[in-house]
């Protein structure tokens, strides 16, 4: 299952056919506008306008949005790290990829996975894209938050914009910096130990999830330990208030292994709430050529990032991702800054479902995140969510070769108003026009 936040859904990248690209070049200006500046378009663009719009919004700045909210939750338990929340989304591929390590065919890098506004200039995928930046600034504690983009397909869970906050501690590789360490362990320790928290672990180091070379293990069962210990409080501080953790009743925490290109050993941070296991966030112990990149080689430590949308969704009981852009007051005025309250549903209006049915040229694919950015393009938050009705049609025609789709889209008004049926009709006659200039698919 695909959550928001997750790294690299995609992970079986497809490759894009050349015909495909032809297609677009067609369609493309030679400038795109991107948050006031103008910047020369290539073969990898591919930001939307209606991503474009969102660039400038920066709800977890927004006073009394529960983004907003869940941010400076977390900022209050990091009381002694620089808080940052104001820097661009645009980012080179480098930053995005190459100064974290991302092998040269990493999925992620693909125009299907990744906006593009050209070749050199990217919407950041994740927050971890400015530790070297953050690091070679010299800050050595600190959290930031940011919108980060990811293209994805529509449904109550995912939207192509979403918040992490990320996290990072470096101390010097030596005895005074293990002290440090060791210190902060004792205290955190000695907090855990007195809270109702229980913790499934697992260990700082094994085969699969190993010490670095360039580290001494000893250091790295610290940085480790460190880590886990941070991490646990900040649950403790985010959840368990609010399921009422007990002595009978403890908050439920549990470690798995994981892997990141930019840290080892890695792991992901699971929170038993409301009856589900909730993937929560990565973490690791910062691969050491990240911290060379960043002129900071004499220092160790450790990086987590986690997605906002995700907790904030089951702390204010919110069940719709795109609810979070809306503009609605019967939305917004039910929060305020500081506060977590139970979301109050204020309309469900009826569900519109339309589908489209088509051929595409021969030997030309489409991917399911082109199609879903060109259906946002036209109706923008209208659209609930829009699936492959592969039962009803996905096959290619034996004789002719040629594939045929059939999506459908629901369209549905999250707030303001009831769409009628007219409406949907209009909006899906767009679509099936743009689907004809864009991609030359034959309407069926
Ligand atoms: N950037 C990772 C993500 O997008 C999370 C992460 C941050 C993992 C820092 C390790 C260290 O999910």
């Amino acid at each position: 299952m695909r959550l928001p936040g997750s790294l690299w859904r995609n992970i079986h990248g497809r490759g894009v056919p050349s015909r495909y690209l032809a297609n677009m070049a067609a369609n493309r200006p030679c400038h795109v506008t991107v948050l006031g500046e103008e910047y020369p378009t290539d073969h990898m663009t591919n930001i939307s306008p209606t991503i474009v719009s969102k660039l400038p919004l920066k709800l977890h700045t927004q006073p009394s949005h529960p983004l907003s909210t869940l941010r400076a939750l977390i900022e209050s338990h990091f009381p002694s790290y620089a808080h940052l929340s104001s820097l661009s989304p645009l980012v080179t591929p480098y930053q995005n990829f190459d100064l974290l390590s991302f092998p040269a065919d990493h999925p992620g890098r693909s125009v299907t996975d990744s906006y593009y506004v050209n070749k050199d200039l990217m919407l950041r995928t994740h927050t971890s894209a400015h530790e070297v930046e953050v690091f070679g600034r010299g800050e050595t504690k600190w959290l930031l938050t940011a919108d980060v983009y990811r293209r994805d397909e529509i449904d109550g869970s995912h939207y192509p914009v979403f918040h992490q906050t990320e996290g990072a501690r470096i101390v010097s590789a030596n005895s005074a910096g293990m002290k440090e360490i060791e210190e902060d362990n004792e205290r955190l320790a000695a907090h855990l130990e007195r809270s109702s928290i229980e913790i499934e672990d697992v260990p700082h180091l094994s085969p699969m999830n190993p010490c670095q070379p360039a580290h001494d293990p000893k250091h790295t069962e610290l940085i480790a330990k460190n880590l886990k210990l941070s991490l646990n409080s900040l649950m403790l501080h985010l959840f368990g208030g609010r399921v009422g953790a007990t002595a009978q009743n403890p908050l439920k925490v549990r470690w798995i292994e994981a892997t990141f290109p930019w840290t080892t050993p890695s792991f992901e941070v699971e929170v038993f709430f409301r009856g589900k296991w909730l993937e929560i966030l990565g973490c690791g112990v910062i691969y050491q050529p990240t911290l060379d990149n960043a002129n900071v080689s004499d220092k160790l430590g450790w990086a987590f990032g986690l997605g906002l949308e995700r907790i904030a969704m089951v702390l204010y009981s919110i069940p719709d991702i795109r609810l979070f852009w809306s503009q609605d007051p019967r939305f917004l005025s039910q929060f305020k800054q500081g506060e977590i309250t139970t979301f109050k549903p204020y309309s469900k209006y009826p569900a519109c479902f339309k589908d489209v049915s088509f051929w595409l040229p021969e030997g030309q694919t489409l991917h399911e995140n082109d199609f879903c950015d060109l259906v946002r393009d036209i109706a923008g938050d209208v659209v609930e969510d829009v699936k492959l009705a592969s039962l009803i049609d996905d096959f290619t025609h034996p004789k002719t070769n040629r594939k045929s789709l059939c999506y459908r889209i629901n369209y549905r008004s999250m707030d303001s108003r009831s769409l009628s049926n007219d409406e949907a009709n209009s909006l899906n006659t767009q679509v099936v026009s743009c689907l004809r200039d864009r991609f030359r698919v034959v309407i069926r």
